[in-house]
């Protein structure tokens, strides 16, 4: 379905909880998070998901929070994987949890996963995470890895003074594994609204960094470079120096049902208690309302959500 300025929205994120094992600084406050809403149950899940796919959504990703938290994360992918029209099944995760679920993750349908993962030192990644220990997302990523996943990718956000000086570090990883680095810039919204404006870089830094990374494409959001002889490809997702809402395709749902036509965008459209008809002219309905553009650079997220509470 286009929405109103002639974008195809072929993708949906789909929150499956609030709920999180790490507090990254830049999304969580420390300590408990106030308490969320019930998240939506298996079936309202693969309603909503049943739902976009007669508007024409055929991809969609399941997001958090962390959404392996949710014990019954297996179940959700089977049933969301069993839609027609649902073409491709994808997991954005902090791997914690994913050493033990990977292999029934991708029995359940999931074609592809994205591992969040800000830095390849232990004592560094407990520091950003609060708490998280390097080598249970190392497992994961090995186990996704071996899982036979139709696709592997590594989401680093760049923290200016913080993880810039691993960019280098990033980049190697792609040489011997088979996965995919992106590095995605820095978004004021929520936790770090106010930090210090030197955190925010540009993802070219990462060009400066490795002048032998060769353009190669453009995958949806992310422009695509390469190594010499390297196994993975590594993105840039620019929000901020590239802004790329013209290619956006994407709608979110929250875990509390709400659908974000934008990301940075406040306006939310409740589909809890929806079925059938009602259901697929909200989601037809939030389609349509997708602004053209997000005034992150002028005004910040207009968004009250942190992070965890949209789905990344
Ligand atoms: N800017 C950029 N990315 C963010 N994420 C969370 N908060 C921000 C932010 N302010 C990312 C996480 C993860 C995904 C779910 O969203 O790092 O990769
Ligand atoms: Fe959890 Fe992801 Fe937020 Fe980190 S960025 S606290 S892993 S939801």
């Amino acid at each position: 379905m286009l929405d109103s300025c002639g974008r195809e929205v072929r993708a949906m994120r789909l929150a499956v909880t609030e709920a999180c094992d790490l507090r990254c600084r830049y999304c969580m406050p420390a300590g408990e998070p106030p308490r969320a809403l019930a998240p939506l149950s298996r079936d309202e899940l693969a309603a909503i998901a049943a739902a976009a796919a007669q508007c024409g959504i055929n991809k969609i990703r399941l997001t958090g929070g962390e959404p392996l938290i949710r014990l019954d994360i297996v179940s959700i992918c089977e049933a969301i994987g069993a839609i027609p029209g649902i073409r491709s099944l994808c997991l954005t995760t902090n791997g914690t949890r994913l050493a033990g679920l990977a292999k029934p993750l991708r029995q359940a349908g999931v074609a592809r996963v994205n591992l969040s993962l800000d830095s390849l030192r232990a004592p560094r990644y407990a520091q950003l995470t609060r708490g998280g220990n390097l080598a249970d997302v190392t497992a994961g990523l090995r186990a996704a890895l071996e899982a036979g996943f139709e696709r592997v990718k590594i989401n680093c956000v760049l923290i200016g003074g913080v993880n810039d000086d691993e960019i280098a570090d990033f980049v190697a990883l792609t040489l011997a594994m088979p996965a995919d680095v992106r590095f995605i810039e820095l978004m004021p919204m929520g936790e770090c609204l106010r930090w210090p404006k030197e955190r925010f870089v540009s993802a070219d830094k990462v060009l400066d960094t490795c002048p032998e990374l060769a353009p190669t494409d453009t995958e949806g959001v992310a422009r695509r470079y390469r190594l010499p002889g390297a196994k993975g490809a590594v993105g840039l997702i620019q929000p901020m120096s590239h802004a790329f809402c013209g290619d956006c395709d994407r709608i979110r749902v929250t875990a509390d049902g709400m659908l974000k036509p934008c990301l940075h965008s406040g306006a939310e459209l409740n589909l809890r208690g929806l079925t059938g008809r009602a259901l697929v002219d909200r989601i037809a309905e939030g389609i349509g309302a997708k602004p053209p553009a997000h005034h992150l650079l002028d005004a910040g997220s207009e968004t009250e959500r942190r992070m965890n509470r949209i789905g990344g």
